[in-house]
């Protein structure tokens, strides 16, 4: 049985790696459906992050909280949604540690209530896919060798992975229960445009700048392993299109970095393009106190994507870490606006009255 992909319910699409997402499914020659975006608008959800794409026919926002239940149901009933791909959530670790709440209503929550709503819009049939996009944290921490499966026993260990787990053994409960078709792709550190000034790379690219601190956490001997967003976006599409109903795949840039040989990497490549040196970059690096919980290293293994769907990561390390840092000196009004607050009343002035925004979900 085909899959309809005619009418795609992304969920957090004005967020870092959903925006990322709406553009590259956009540009797709395979793809001729239709996508409705909607996402809260919390402090993560910035409208500037798809503003190019406000006349485009295929595109449409929608302001709804996914913990909502009837904004919910009446997105699948109006839109006759027949694939999601869910990246609403509460995303950054230092926030669930210092405000768990949201991540619990949002990320468990939330997901109960897109689940419901797909079972109850979709009965049995089978042409239709509940994607949904999760994260390595849920496997927990490693030491200095090995690697995350998709068979790795989960093993969160913050309140956002924790979130996280939840979600993703709902999402699998609801497949095994009323055979809801489900994927689910586990990725890595992401990298790239429009990502919120509050995780690593941005952090750090906008302090060198503005010639603040560069706050690395404990040692900085903590691992990530970084992918850049747009080989995450493909990826998803991957899956759409050929992953079987009920797989999980990991997906990760086979790209480990310590934290602190990172952060003086990019200190290289920002001086590099901004032609100051290096050196006044390294000296505002500064140790703070780390993370509570702290997870050591991530690593993961995605041999499963490439071998079963022949994804493959796209950019190479260097590539679309100086493209992304070009882009961060470049956006300067898309910074000013995250910075100042100013994205949140985006909406109001430019879109209103455009027919693609309304009330539903308020
Ligand atoms: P983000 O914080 O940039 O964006 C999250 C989006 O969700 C925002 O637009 C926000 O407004 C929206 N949102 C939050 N709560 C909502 C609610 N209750 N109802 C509707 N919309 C809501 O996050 P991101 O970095 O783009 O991550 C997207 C997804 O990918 C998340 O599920 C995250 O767990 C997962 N993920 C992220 C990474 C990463 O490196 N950033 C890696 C692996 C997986
Ligand atoms: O692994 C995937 C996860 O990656 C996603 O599920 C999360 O949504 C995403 O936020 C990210 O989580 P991390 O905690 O790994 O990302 P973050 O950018 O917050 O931190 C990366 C590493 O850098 C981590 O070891 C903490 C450290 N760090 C972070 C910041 C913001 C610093 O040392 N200094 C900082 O200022």
């Amino acid at each position: 049985m085909e899959r309809s992909l005619e009418s795609i319910l992304v969920t957090g699409g004005s967020g870092f790696i959903g925006s990322n997402f709406i553009r590259h499914l956009l540009a797709q020659e395979g793809f001729s459906g239709r996508i409705v975006n909607a996402d809260a608008l919390t402090y993560a959800g910035n409208p500037l992050n798809l503003a190019d794409l406000q006349d485009d026919e295929r595109y449409t926002f929608i302001q709804a909280d996914i913990r909502d239940e009837e904004a919910v149901a009446r997105l699948f009933s109006e839109y006759e949604v027949d694939t999601v791909v869910h990246f609403a959530a509460e995303s950054h670790v230092d926030r669930s540690i210092f405000g768990p709440r949201d991540f619990i209503t949002t990320n468990v929550m939330g997901t109960f209530t897109l689940l419901e709503a797909a079972r109850e819009a979709w009965g049995d049939r089978p042409d239709v896919l509940f994607h949904h996009v999760s994260t390595d944290e849920v496997y927990g921490s490693l030491g200095d060798t090995g690697a995350f499966l998709e068979t790795t026993a989960y093993d969160p260990k913050s309140p956002y992975s924790a979130s996280k787990a939840g979600s993703d053994h709902l999402v699998r409960a609801w497949a095994h229960t009323f055979h809801l078709p489900v994927t689910i792709s586990n990725c890595s550190n992401n990298y790239g445009p429009y990502q919120f000034p509050e995780k690593l790379v941005p952090v750090m690219i906008l302090n060198m700048v503005e010639g603040k601190p560069l706050p690395v956490y404990g040692q900085g001997l903590n691992v990530r392993d970084w992918l850049y967003v747009g080989d995450h976006a493909q990826a998803i599409w991957t899956i759409l299109q050929h992953g079987p109903a009920g797989e999980t795949y990991n997906v990760g840039g086979e790209n480990e970095w310590r934290n602190i040989d990172l952060v003086k990497h990019l200190c290289d490549v920002v001086a590099k393009q901004t032609g100051e040196p290096e050196d006044d970059y390294l000296r505002l690096i500064t140790y703070v106190t780390d993370r509570p919980g702290h997870d050591h290293r991530y690593a993961i293994d995605c041999a499963k994507i490439k071998r079963e769907l022949g994804w493959r990561q796209a950019h190479d390390f260097p590539s679309g870490l100086s493209e992304t840092v070009a882009w961060y000196l470049a956006n300067t009004e898309w910074i000013a606006s995250v910075r100042s607050g100013e994205y949140r009343t985006w909406m109001e002035t430019n879109y209103a009255g455009r027919g693609s925004v309304n009330d539903h979900g308020r």
